[in-house]
């Protein structure tokens, strides 16, 4: 059973139409990539999983329907969502960052923080440091571990990467990729960028104007004129 499903999934802000008919599914443990240029619909995706968007379609956790659930009962589900960068509170510390992620936590604070602290040794080292000071990688880092905070079973994650420098994206995928593999976490993240989602997911939503142009794995896309032209139009 998928551990996350889209049925024909629409999405609305008041009368304009943000995401049409997407269908699409994400397997216990795995890393999937919605890929699409500015105004795709990719952050509508992830804010319509998380209850945040006027939707009609379905959406379904381990089979159950979860989208006449609150935002805040959604997390508390299961599910953590590291959005669009800069939605941290920049004069506020590292941990304070953290710790406000720790509201609907599922487990106990300290073991989270000490879970975060493992992937992150730096923000464990900066943890009094306010993150308006702080480089757009490490905000990154700060943005993923409150996401993390709330232990959850599904991960969703927007533009891991945008304006960070290649050495900083690949750090960015070591992480991801160890939420995967050692805290058994499943992932969903969007990316314009289609060469890192290729190197971290194993299969590839392209959405272009909030539709599904193609869907595959990396090796069925790798080439394909859709995901090109996705970025770079038509
Ligand atoms: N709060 C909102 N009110 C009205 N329209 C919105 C709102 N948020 C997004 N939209 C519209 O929905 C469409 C999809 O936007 P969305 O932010 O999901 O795209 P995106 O793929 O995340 O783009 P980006 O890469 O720039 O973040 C766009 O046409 C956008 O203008
Ligand atoms: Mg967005």
């Amino acid at each position: 059973m998928a551990f996350l499903e889209l049925k024909s999934l629409n999405a609305f802000y008041g009368k304009a139409q943000a995401l049409h008919d997407v269908s699409l599914h994400v397997k216990p443990g795995e890393i999937i990539a919605i890929v699409g240029a500015n105004g795709a619909g990719k952050s509508t995706l992830l804010d319509s999983v998380m209850g945040m968007t006027t939707t009609t379609g379905d959406i379904l956790m381990e089979g159950k329907s979860i989208n006449q659930l609150s935002t805040a009962e959604i997390v508390q589900s299961g599910v953590g969502y590291a959005p669009e960068r800069f939605n941290l509170f920049p004069y506020m510390s590292v941990r304070d960052n953290l710790l406000v992620g720790a509201y609907t936590s599922r487990e106990s604070i300290e073991s989270n923080l000490a879970i975060v602290h493992k992937l992150f040794p730096k923000l464990k080292e900066r943890q009094h440091q306010e993150t308006s000071t702080q480089s757009g990688g490490e905000r990154q880092m700060v943005s993923l571990g409150r996401a993390l905070m709330t232990s959850p079973r599904l991960l969703l994650v927007d533009e891991p990467t945008i304006g960070l420098a290649p050495k900083v994206c690949g750090e960015i995928a070591v992480a991801l990729k160890r939420m995967c593999d050692e805290l058994g976490a499943t992932i969903v993240i969007t990316e314009q960028n289609a060469n890192f989602a290729m190197t971290l997911a194993s299969r590839l939503y392209v959405l272009e104007s909030g539709v599904v142009k193609a869907e595959g794995t990396v090796d069925e896309l790798r080439g394909d004129a859709r995901l090109t032209e996705a970025y770079f139009g038509a």
